[in-house]
């Protein structure tokens, strides 16, 4: 069955954590972005979700990075996070082991993912769920992706990732959302947090809106970092929902700069359940 959902949003932590900071009018526009998704979502009766997210130093570390890492466990337990810190109450996720495994399948034509069956979710997964499945009770498949740590992904592959998911959620039976949960601009854990370069997050969705290839691809690390902080790496998450979603429409949802959350909030929904 195709695709029935493909979005993309942010997943900072100061989503959940600090959502106070933002001021009222920020939190109505994302939030209620958020709420609208979530509502398609639930209109689009999925049966499992895949979620792409990027590493945070949760699951790897320089001991052994891989580009992409499908998670294939029974459930998943997060978040990591002290929830205090990010106010999500720690649980298990169930997972999709079956669907995991169809999706390294197809991806084995063109990529290599690696796999594991003890993935732990932190905010990067964890705050896109709380937003749009706050129950917790969609069985997910994540998927991390290699945005810290160099060599990255090149985009062509998170592009190429995004087309296998795509192929491989097309020929399952069941009703399966892609959501894909990365940053824009942003300067984590740097004296420049909470920072924007407000064009650029823009040129970035317009650029996936467009399934513009070309364009995504132009992206090249160096230049990422000096107009988009370390943090800009994580567009590759939009790049794959790109990938995945050729031939769709998008309805840009939510683009509001909130430098509480010290990203630009954007919510990307591909429309596919239409
Ligand atoms: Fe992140």
């Amino acid at each position: 069955m195709p695709l029935v959902f493909a979005a993309a949003l942010n997943h900072a932590p100061g989503i959940t954590g600090r959502r106070d900071n933002a001021t009222p009018a920020q939190r109505d526009v994302f939030f209620g972005a958020c709420a609208r998704l979530r509502e398609r979502l639930e209109a689009a009766r999925a049966e499992a979700l895949v979620v792409v997210s990027p590493e945070h130093w949760t699951n790897f570390f320089l001991s052994a990075m891989p580009a992409f890492c499908v998670g294939r466990g029974e459930s998943h337990w997060g978040p990591v996070e002290d929830e205090p810190f990010l106010k999500i109450p720690r649980t298990r996720v169930p997972g999709a082991p079956a669907l995991a495994d169809a999706i390294a399948e197809v991806a084995a034509e063109h990529l290599d993912l690696a796999y594991s069956e003890e993935l732990r979710l932190d905010h990067g997964v964890m705050v896109p769920l709380h937003l749009l499945v706050p129950a917790m009770g969609l069985p997910v498949v994540p998927i991390i992706i290699n945005c810290l740590a160099q060599p990255l992904p090149h985009m062509a592959r998170c592009w190429t990732l995004g087309e296998a998911l795509r192929r491989a959620c097309d020929a399952r039976a069941e009703r399966i959302g892609l959501v894909c949960a990365g940053g824009l601009s942003h300067w984590p854990a740097t004296p420049r947090s909470g920072k924007l370069n407000v064009p650029w997050d823009r040129d970035v969705v317009d650029a996936v809106l467009a399934h513009d290839r070309a364009r995504l691809l132009a992206y090249r690390d160096d230049d990422i970092v000096r107009e988009a902080g370390p943090g800009g790496h994580e567009i590759r998450a939009w790049a794959v929902l790109a990938g995945a979603t050729e031939g769709l429409g998008g309805e840009l949802l939510c683009f509001e700069p909130i430098p509480a959350y010290a990203v630009t909030g954007a919510v990307l929904d591909m429309r596919v359940a239409a």
